[in-house]
């Protein structure tokens, strides 16, 4: 239908007689002649309608944005002062020797170069948003990511299997999406949160290295990053110790960057223990583009007279830290009360400061609303501790450990995009050395930090029983600019360890049968050692194009409220369906908001 993409053309094809096909992006009639920006997935081009050329003028007179046009006409250069060399095509124009319309358009919801069209209707017309050339880019890119992983992943002959979607619950540690069965009433398959358990069977099976660029489904609590249903590129590998694994993926990733958007990764991406992260930045996935650290102040506080501070610094669950904020005397009142209540949030009861207008007066230079609580001692040694310096500012939690951690871990990020202190760069960190289980205060048992099928360390396996809190495990997560654009680990792959970690985390012989007695059986029949990792595509898509949102690189995204605005799902089914199903609906159906 058509001799070129509007995007090749340039200057060397004047003179040619060319067709092209494409969108209307505007037309603009100058009284006398009328030009019409065509778009095409390359690019956009100028086409002149002349009225020495009564057709295609006449028809040209007649469009409309976002026609769909047939032209033929001759290339030809722009005349002098109309050039724009802000496009490819900017040069050249074609003057139509005839247009047909290939399909009409009503008017938009939206005017496509439109940059501020609320998120609701660009969900509703997707279709429409996903024309837009950033929307277009965005697509492409992500299509280059799991182009290049399949190219990597097929080179080192792994191979791409297809786990199922109906299956079981799979162990993640969100909330299964169901799906009722009709042949065993009562019965449901669930959505798999990951492909986990069947990519271990494949290892099993002897496959060695497998693939799958596979969908997840998780009921959570949804966030910018987090989709109800999202990508991963899964991998599992079999007779690899955790140093070849993250170094196959380190390798992976690095291409990655490099040949999608010619960035160079550090050569060697740092490693840093679960323990320190948390310690250092108050997060398991810190993000080393902002300098500012906690300073651990809980010793120092012990025998101070302030009770907010020596309360939870003499309790064994209990933190004190400190952020150092260089420049942060500069804070005004009000400021302080926004992060104060910015803490908040995350259940801190206050955010108490000192600020340091003279460093070398001693106290008389510090102020703050609790320095008469602090005594020299403890207050020179927090100047020491945090090296903090005329000019400066220092906020305090204190608390139960988790509340500092989360609340100083956050803040420490709001005041580093705040006060611009966010390098811009790349920065990925391997978090290694995680527990392999946390205590549940609710649910009073240990439950597994990654999932039950990773591997303890095998020097702490002797304590696996008696020390559960303390045992490591091999897992290792990729962050990237404080984002976990992956997880993974060496996994249990002998069926009485397997039955050991189960046993801390509480699930019983038959509960274990019950929910996974496939993977306890297949490890009796000649498991070989393995492990591997998963990425989230959509996190890497969304971080590569320079989006802040995961929904802006996912063709058909759901909302934050977990429904699709385009199709209206979720939605109500015929009482028939339901019967069919064995299922009775308690209350009268909630309309879905976005219906
Ligand atoms: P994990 O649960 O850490 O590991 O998931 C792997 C990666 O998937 C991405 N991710 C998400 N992306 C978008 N929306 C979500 N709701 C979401 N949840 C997770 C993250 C994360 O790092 N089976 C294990 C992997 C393994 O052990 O091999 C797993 O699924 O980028
Ligand atoms: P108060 O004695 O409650 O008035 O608190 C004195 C100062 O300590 C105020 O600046 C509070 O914001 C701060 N503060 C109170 N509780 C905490 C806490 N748990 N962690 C850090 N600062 C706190």
């Amino acid at each position: 239908m058509r001799t070129h993409l509007n995007g090749q053309l340039s200057k060397s094809n004047i003179g040619e007689t060319v067709t092209l096909a494409g969108w209307v992006l505007n037309r603009r009639d100058h009284g006398g002649v009328i030009f019409i920006d065509l778009r095409d997935r390359s690019g956009r081009l100028q086409i002149v309608a002349d009225p020495d050329m009564p057709a295609p003028f006449q028809i040209s007179d007649e469009v409309r944005n976002e026609f769909v046009l047939s032209v033929t006409g001759r290339v030809r250069e722009r005349p002098e002062g109309t050039i724009n060399m802000e496009l490819s095509t900017g040069e050249i124009e074609v003057i139509a020797d005839s247009i047909s319309v290939l399909s009409l358009s009503e008017p938009l919801p939206f005017q496509m170069d439109d940059q501020e069209i609320g998120e609701p209707t660009r969900l509703k017309y997707r279709y429409l948003d996903l024309r837009r050339p950033q929307m277009q880019e965005r697509i492409r890119l992500r299509h280059k990511i799991t182009s290049f992983f399949r190219g990597f992943l097929n080179e080192r002959e792994f191979v791409d299997v297809e786990t199922p979607i109906m299956t079981r619950s799979t162990p993640e540690g969100a909330r299964d999406y169901l799906v009722p069965s009709r042949t065993y009433p009562g019965e449901f398959f669930a959505l798999p949160q990951s492909p986990q358990l069947f990519k271990q069977l494949l290892m099993v099976s002897g496959f060695e290295r497998y693939y799958q660029i596979a969908r997840c489904f998780r009921d959570e609590d949804l966030r910018a990053d987090r989709q109800p249903e999202f990508t991963q590129l899964d991998v599992e590998v079999s007779f690899m110790d955790e140093e070849e694994l993250t170094g196959l993926m380190e390798k992976m990733i690095k291409e990655l960057f490099h040949d999608v958007l010619s960035v160079s990764l550090p050569d060697v991406i740092p490693r840093m223990s679960y323990r320190a992260a948390v310690s250092r930045y108050g997060i398991d996935r810190p993000d080393l583009r902002i300098p500012l650290k906690l300073t651990e102040l809980t010793d120092v506080m012990k025998s101070v007279e302030f009770k907010v501070f020596s309360g939870p610094a003499n309790d064994a669950g209990g933190r004190v830290a400190a952020i150092h904020v260089p420049g942060g005397n500069r804070l005004s009142r009000a400021q302080i009360d926004q992060y104060t209540e910015y803490v908040k949030q995350y259940r801190a009861k206050g955010l108490a400061y000192i600020k340091i207008n003279d460093i070398d007066t001693g106290r008389d230079g510090l102020q703050s609303p609790i320095l008469k609580f602090l005594p020299d001692n403890v207050l020179s040694e927090i100047l020491l501790k945090t090296s903090a310096k005329t000019g400066d500012l220092i906020f305090f939690g204190a608390d139960k450990a988790s509340i500092v951690n989360d609340s100083l871990g956050a803040l420490r990020i709001k005041i580093g995009q705040d006060m611009d202190m966010v390098e811009s760069c790349w920065k990925p960190l391997w978090v290694v050395d995680f527990p392999l289980v946390e205590w549940d205060e609710e649910g009073g048992r240990w439950h597994s930090v990654h999932h039950p099928f990773t591997s303890p360390k095998t020097e702490h396996l002797d304590m696996l029983e008696s020390d559960p809190g303390n045992v490591l495990s091999r897992a290792y997560d990729l962050v990237l600019n404080g984002t976990e654009i992956g997880g993974g680990s060496i996994r249990i792959h002998r069926s009485d360890l397997q039955q050991r970690v189960l046993g801390v985390l509480g699930i019983g012989v038959e509960e274990a049968k019950s929910k996974f007695g496939f993977l306890l059986d297949a490890l009796q029949f000649g498991a070989p050692p393995h492990g591997g990792m998963a990425f989230g595509i959509d996190r890497l898509a969304a971080m590569m194009s320079g989006v802040d949102s995961i929904r802006d690189v996912i063709a058909f995204p759901k909302t934050q409220k977990a429904s699709c605005l385009l199709t209206q799902a979720p939605g109500g089914v015929d009482n028939k369906q339901l019967r069919e199903l064995g299922i009775q609906l308690r209350k009268a159906r909630v309309e879905n908001p976005g219906s």
